[in-house]
């Protein structure tokens, strides 16, 4: 038999390689803008269209390419970057792999135009498929435009592979983030179907977070700097009130590349522990500057993983650090109106009446009127402050509501079966104990709520009734350029939620209304956390629009586990839960409640 081993042809191993570098659209925007960052680029421009999926162009103003350098840089493993092994230890520049390009081209329809300052002109690449059809000299600007069209078009597999436009822009999002964040010093614009969505002047690093991540007014950054022998520390921490509940807003970077790092991640939670609600998820930038010999970054194609020679004591560094800049923080705390702190904790009668700011709840008993009575206070950060607590401070001013339309969401319950209960109490304030009809049931509360809002708002859907609050003082709520592209696309439907809310230029919206199933709560952290969860559940579920915003808002409106219930609220609660047409499970399938029958109850004992 003959020899039957064959060296596969460069076209399909280039094929294969580009299956791990090149996943989704926004993994081709990645390697473009790490090769426009490498090439000193100090002006980058992104364009994509239909979610990067038909167009994507990476235009720099960096330093070009020879005409030999122009062909030779879609071949595999072609790199200015590392000459010798050695270099991999001192690794300066994004690349070094010289596998994305050639893996790029091998998937779609790739043009390009380079050229460096010394020439005259500049160089034209076409590429179909991985082979060159177009070669030719050309007058260009300086510097290389690269445009990626249809990417996996010869494979369909891996194009039905993608997932919805919004999703793969989020991706496309993430990217551009982790790109322009340590990137202050170079100017990015970004257009979207045509549309602009960003430019971002050149600035400081304090800055360019805002410009990129919004929420000015949510609280403070605060400053990280240290330098030891074995690596510098510097970026920022936001300040507690920045706290989510959803993941998001962390970003770690080693000598400027984006990484994920689960126990750096650890060490800055650490240092938030008992500031902020254990649910929640601190917001920080932090760049690690290390000598690259100490890392090793060869781990993956895609790079986001490091390897470190050692990195306890970075952990220890890390913690400390943020650890001080807290420190120094909650020493002087300032104050400003967007701030909620609570100096009267001791007339607050007890934890009924306090809830989490970041974490809505509906309070039947609030009284605006009532001056003992206050919302949004922020227990542990009521603790923090003792020391510093002034004796006198005047109760937060809150816009009175006005109910626009009230409409009671749910039917009432036949009045017979409303006294169907034989006994309730709550215990460890979270759970409800109850018999009813020879059963007793042990019912989550948190979970309760949860599945009648969840109900409530996929019935809001189906019959386009809603109940809005409408807030005396309009709020002008800034996102993000990814969330507001998000929350634009969701816009109709966050209205029948209850949300009356408009585009009001510069990525952000007004909000002149809100459901009546937060009323008490901060119109800018509804929308915040109905946005977070819904984008959690994007990346790991496939629901659709009403789905996923019912979920999300129910989850974000639901009462805290620990809320004190009076007999009347449990039992309206449960009333509202037995409507349900699944009073047993959440959408996500927990539990809302065990039940014990009398049956059950003889056979655990036996008889
Ligand atoms: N925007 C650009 N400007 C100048 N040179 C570029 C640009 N993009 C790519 N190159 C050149 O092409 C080479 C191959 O790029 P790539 O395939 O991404 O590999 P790597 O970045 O790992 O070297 C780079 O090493 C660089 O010399
Ligand atoms: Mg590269």
């Amino acid at each position: 038999m003959s020899d039957i081993i064959q060296l596969l042809p460069e076209s399909i191993a280039n094929q294969i390689a580009a299956g791990e570098v090149v996943q989704r659209p926004a993994s081709v925007v990645k390697e473009l803008l790490e090769n426009a960052i490498d090439a000193g680029a100090s002006k980058i421009q992104l364009t994509i269209r239909d979610a990067g999926s038909t167009f994507i162009q990476v235009k720099d103003d960096g330093k070009g390419m020879s005409e030999t350098d122009a062909r030779m840089c879609w071949e595999r493993h072609a790199t200015s970057k590392i000459r010798r092994a050695d270099d991999l230890f001192n690794l300066h520049t994004f690349g070094f792999r010289g596998e994305a390009l050639a893996s790029i081209a091998a998937v779609s329809q790739v043009e390009m135009k380079s050229r460096r300052d010394e020439d005259t002109l500049g160089t034209e690449i076409k590429i179909d498929a991985g082979t060159v059809t177009h070669h030719e000299l050309v007058s260009t600007t300086k510097g290389t435009i690269i445009t990626v069209k249809n990417l996996f078009f010869n494979i369909p597999a891996r194009k039905n592979f993608l997932k919805s436009p919004t999703i793969e822009t989020r991706h496309i999002f993430d990217e551009l983030n982790r790109v322009v964040l340590p990137n202050p010093d170079i100017e990015f614009s970004f257009f979207n179907n045509q549309a602009e969505v960003f430019k971002l002047e050149k600035t400081s690093l304090e800055k360019r977070i805002y410009d990129v991540l919004g929420k000015k007014n949510q609280g403070e950054l605060l400053e990280l700097n240290e330098e030891t022998e074995i690596v510098t520390i510097k970026g920022y921490v936001g300040s507690p009130e920045y706290s989510k509940r959803v993941r998001g807003d962390q970003f770690l970077f080693i000598n400027g590349r984006y990484i994920k790092e689960p126990y750096f991640n650890h060490a800055v939670q650490t240092a938030f522990t008992g500031l902020i609600p254990e649910d929640h998820f601190p917001f920080y930038v932090i760049f690690f500057t290390i000598h690259p010999a100490k890392i090793d970054v060869n781990v993956h194609p895609t790079k986001t993983e490091v390897k470190f020679e050692d990195s306890k004591p970075i952990y220890s560094m890390l913690l400390s650090v943020v650890r001080k800049a807290l420190g120094n923080y909650t020493l002087t705390p300032a104050f400003d109106d967007n701030r909620i702190f609570n100096f009267n904790t001791n007339s607050a009668p007890n934890n009924t009446l306090i809830s989490d700011f970041t974490n809505p709840v509906i309070n039947r008993k609030y009284n605006p009127f009532s001056s003992d009575i206050q919302p949004n206070v922020r227990q542990d950060w009521g603790k923090l402050m003792e020391p510093f607590r002034r004796p006198e401070m005047p109760p937060e001013e809150e816009p009175l509501p006005i109910h626009q339309e009230i409409s009671n969401p749910l039917p009432l319950f036949p009045e017979e079966e409303k006294t169907g209960f034989d006994g309730m109490f709550q215990l460890h304030g979270g759970y409800i104990v109850c018999a009813r009809k020879q059963e007793l049931y042990l019912v989550n509360q948190q979970a309760a709520h949860e599945r009648v809002l969840y109900d409530q708002f996929l019935r809001q859907f189906e019959h386009h009734k809603t109940t809005v609050q409408t807030l005396l003082f309009p709020r002008v709520v800034e996102f993000n350029a990814a969330d507001y592209t998000l929350v634009y696309s969701l816009l109709e439907e966050i209205k029948q939620i209850g949300f009356d809310i408009s585009p009001f230029g510069n990525n952000n919206f007004i909000i002149n209304g809100v459901p009546t199933t937060n009323e008490k709560s901060d119109p800018q952290l509804i929308l915040e956390g109905l946005i977070g969860n819904y984008r959690l559940n994007e990346q790991h579920l496939k629901l659709d629009k009403k789905e996923n915003l019912a979920r999300s808002m129910a989850r974000n409106a639901a009462m805290r586990a620990s809320e004190n219930l009076s007999v009347q609220e449990m039992e309206d609660l449960l009333n509202s839960l037995f409507q349900s047409s699944h009073p047993n499970f959440l959408p996500n399938g927990k539990p809302v409640f065990i039940k014990i029958t009398v049956a059950g109850l003889q056979e655990m004992f036996g008889r």
